[in-house]
């Protein structure tokens, strides 16, 4: 099981994460750089294309390497064969294969949507030397079950079964899009998916998931900065921005749960992560409580409004409101777009204290931008 790093690299948390992962998926040499130098342990590459120093990095000390085309593979292919740590086979090589199998209702999410660039068609396969490929890998589910993946596979098994079955091919990797930590996921059904994949073909066989390592692990703080009225809306511009602290609200799109903080006494509410000194009333869809706000960022972008939300009492300037569930896809997300300030990033600790992990500036904002 590794971590997939596009999800979440906070790397201040690898210690909670390191003792239930192999290692980290890296979707080029800089993730990879930071797998090797934060979490340790096994590095597995994939990305959809590679510049030849990039990869000559990689061929250092990454353990798995898998192509996305044909025609990358082969024109790295005697650079990688002729690597010492290929030849001693302490890094092996694959390809992601694409299934051309869709479980998912979001295109802007589905490798396999028709003309999908991502991974091999069984098609672009037939007849082509494989020498030195070693493993096979395909990634298709976004935020899925076992049965997704179990349907998934029974496809890939269709198209590739040959391949995996034989002798060459040492390791699958099955992506990631499990939401294996979610309490209706069925856990025993994917155990026995894995033990019946390396039982039949013999091979090692690796899941990659970003989101299940951090589903309901750390909320966003914003603070109200004004309210007012307009065109039949009630207004509250916050110091945080959809674009450029959570863009899944805008790209997925997702309406996250939002808390308002009350003082400890007053009803609790249930973020997943909260602070032991505070308690949290929950909004509710526009209308459902007495307040109901356009809850919008302090950017030029029209459409940089997080959602429309009710509460029990009004919102007032400097109100505390809490973002659930922010941590996958959203600190690795960030932009700083409209040179939007950014919150620091803090670890709750089991004793109830914060410890600050990154605190950004006015003087990151202007290294960026050279
Ligand atoms: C190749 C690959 N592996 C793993 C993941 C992680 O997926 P998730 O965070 O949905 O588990 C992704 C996500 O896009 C991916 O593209």
């Amino acid at each position: 099981m590794l971590l997939a790093l596009k999800a979440f690299s906070t790397t201040g948390c690898f210690s909670v994460i390191r003792p239930y992962a192999y290692g980290c998926c890296a979707s080029g040499l800089y993730e990879a750089r930071l797998a090797a130098a934060h979490m340790g342990g096994h590095v597995a590459v994939y990305s959809p294309a590679y510049r030849e120093a990039e990869l000559a990095e990689l061929l250092e000390f990454a353990h798995h390497i898998d192509f996305n085309s044909m025609p990358q593979w082969l024109r790295f292919r005697e650079f990688c064969l002729s690597h010492p740590r290929v030849q001693s086979g302490e890094l092996l090589l694959g390809l992601r294969v694409n299934p051309c199998y869709s479980t998912g209702h979001t295109p802007l999410y589905d490798p396999c949507v028709p003309g999908s660039r991502l991974g091999i068609p069984l098609a672009e396969l037939e007849g082509v030397d494989l020498t030195g490929i070693s493993g096979l890998h395909f990634h298709t589910l976004c935020e899925q079950g076992a049965q997704e993946l179990i349907d998934t596979f029974r496809a890939f098994e269709k198209s590739f079964g040959a391949l995996l079955a034989s002798p060459r091919i040492k390791y699958l990797n099955m992506g990631g899009g499990h939401w294996i930590t979610k309490p209706d996921y069925d856990r025993a059904a994917l155990i026995s998916l894995l033990r019946e994949v390396r039982e039949c073909y013999g091979v090692e066989v690796f899941l990659e998931p970003g989101e299940a390592w951090c589903v309901h692990t750390g909320v966003l703080r914003a603070r109200v900065l004004d309210v007012f009225d307009s065109l039949g809306y009630r207004h509250a511009i916050l110091d945080v921005s959809a674009s450029a602290h959570m863009p899944d609200v805008l790209e997925m799109p997702y309406r996250p749960d939002v808390f308002a903080v009350r003082p400890l006494g007053e009803a609790p509410g249930t973020p997943a992560v909260m602070l032991p000194t505070e308690s949290y009333a929950q909004a509710q869809t526009a209308g459902d409580l007495p307040f109901t706000y356009r809850l919008g960022a302090p950017t030029c972008l029209a459409g940089d409004v997080i959602g429309d939300f009710s509460f029990a009492a009004p919102l007032q300037v400097d109100d505390e409101v809490v973002f659930d569930d922010m941590t996958h896809y959203t600190i690795v997300k960030t932009t700083h777009f409209n040179g939007v300030p950014h919150p620091s990033v803090q670890l709750l600790q089991d004793n109830g204290s914060l410890r600050r992990l990154c605190a950004l500036d006015y003087a990151d904002f202007e290294h960026r931008l050279g």
